[in-house]
């Protein structure tokens, strides 16, 4: 079957989920970001590698983490940058998506990154334009969010290297996540052997074992021994109806407190997409604890960010030429 997301060469042509992607672009992807880490630490955060380029963010929902990071990375990589106020744009008078997609492709967009409350909604778009313009889901729905678990795997390869040998744990509201989908399909198809979730039965979507996970619904058996744990937020506003007791039964149960991550391994790392609930999901002397990466996670999603864009763009050999251009 035609993926959509690889031209007819094998090559990125959409980021739209890591689900049927393969292994090889996947860590084209972690490496090409390796080489724009540095970007950063120069005087001038600049190289040439979308110099002409328009990119368009198309937030249809609330964002800070991702919607300012996609901003820097493609100002970063040179690229002229729309962001797109939807409240204040024509979508209020009734305008479709796709005739306001048209419209800025008639102002010469290059690029679309799209996060909507609808799942699939990143795909639709990808279907309808032109074969030169590239497409990026920044979060649909509870579908996917491809370049928040690639950024997760960058993270985690940065302070353990070797993927092979890990032991995660991903916890919370595996039911409503796109973030954890992205995990688990990015965990998996790396080699990680051991994946497990720790929810309770009424947050987890039915044969999630079908995923390759293992499952727990307690967090001391599930913890135990683990090299990296991976918290997730209480989607309410994805929730119908009540899911749990209350958010205090549930920190009580499952929010990641230091004695409950003492039974992970003693050198395990912690990571939140954000935004975290403090207190619901995890507990502040965790998340602002040595264990945690949470703020270098949202620093490596520039890299990651910029290396998807530079590899659509067209730069397969992105990487080098982040060095090669400074
Ligand atoms: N992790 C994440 O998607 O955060 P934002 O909703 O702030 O973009």
């Amino acid at each position: 079957m035609n993926n959509p997301q690889l031209d007819a060469d094998g090559r990125l042509r959409h980021l739209l989920s890591i689900e049927g992607l393969p292994k090889r672009i996947l860590n084209q992807i972690l490496d090409t970001a390796e080489s724009f880490v540095g970007v950063a630490e120069r005087e001038v955060k600049k190289v040439p590698l979308l110099r002409g380029k328009t990119v368009c963010n198309l937030f249809f929902e609330n964002s800070t983490r991702t919607r300012t990071t996609f901003e820097i990375a493609a100002k970063r990589l040179s690229a002229d940058v729309i962001s797109l106020n939807v409240n204040t744009s024509s979508q209020s008078k009734g305008e479709t998506i796709l005739d306001t997609v048209d419209n800025l492709i008639a102002m010469h967009a290059d690029m679309f990154v799209v996060r909507h409350s609808q799942s699939g909604a990143a795909h639709f778009i990808a279907k309808h334009v032109p074969d030169h313009i590239h497409v990026i889901n920044a979060g649909d729905g509870r579908h996917s969010h491809p370049t928040q678990g690639l950024l997760d795997m960058f993270t985690i390869r940065k302070y353990k290297p070797d993927l092979h040998n890990l032991r995660v744990a991903i916890v919370g509201d595996v039911l409503h996540s796109r973030v954890a989908r992205s995990e688990i399909h990015a965990l998996t198809t790396l080699g990680v052997p051991e994946v497990r979730v720790i929810a309770p039965k009424t947050l987890l979507p039915t044969q999630v074992e079908k995923l390759g996970v293992h499952v727990f619904h307690d967090m001391k058996t599930g913890l135990k021994d683990v090299d990296v744990v991976m918290m997730l937020r209480l989607q309410n506003e994805r929730m119908n109806g009540a899911m749990l007791p209350s958010a205090q039964e549930y920190f009580k149960t499952y929010g990641l407190t230091q004695d409950k991550l003492n039974l992970a391994k003693p050198d395990a790392i912690v990571l939140h997409p954000g935004p975290m609930n403090r207190g619901v999901e995890i507990d502040s002397s965790v998340a602002d604890g040595s264990q945690s990466v949470i703020l270098p996670q949202v620093t490596y999603g520039i890299a990651v960010r910029m290396a998807v864009m530079a590899m659509l763009a067209g730069g397969q050999n992105s990487g080098s030429q982040a060095g090669s251009q400074a």
